[in-house]
């Protein structure tokens, strides 16, 4: 695993807001130009509003003006490396993040792809 790039998850995790789960997470996300972009777990009172460290990490690229990924790398303080939820699996498939490594604060770590996170997908040529 690419030790920078997972150094920047974990350092992101630690400014994650979440008082009511406890549940910090951290994401980067690489562009293909190499620019590392990165987030953290946003929760709300309003429970559902929370967004996750991996959509974060996503809309503040695109927001820079990135359209281009490389990867993405998502870490917990789990005792396996932590599994995406659904919804940020999407918004992966929605741009083209192939290469995603999904890790524990210890280091544990795998890659998938999206195809592999989320079979028979909907994405923008389905449209
Ligand atoms: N969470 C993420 O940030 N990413 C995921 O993929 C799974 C869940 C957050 C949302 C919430 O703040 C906390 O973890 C517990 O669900």
């Amino acid at each position: 695993m690419d030790k920078e790039f997972f150094a920047a998850a974990l350092q992101a995790r630690e400014k994650a807001y979440a008082p009511y789960s406890d549940f910090a997470v951290g994401a980067a996300v690489k562009t293909a130009g190499g620019k590392v972009y990165t987030g953290c777990n946003v929760e709300n009172a309003s429970y559902g509003l929370t967004c996750c460290a991996e959509r974060n990490a996503i809309f503040a690229a695109i927001a820079a003006g990135e359209r281009r990924f490389a990867s993405l790398c998502v870490v917990a303080d789990t005792k396996e490396p932590v599994a995406p939820c659904g919804a940020c699996r999407q918004v992966m498939r929605e741009f083209g993040i192939d290469r995603v490594i999904l890790a524990n604060c210890a280091g544990k770590h795998l890659a998938m792809t999206v195809e592999e996170l989320l079979p028979y997908s909907f994405g923008p040529e389905s449209l």
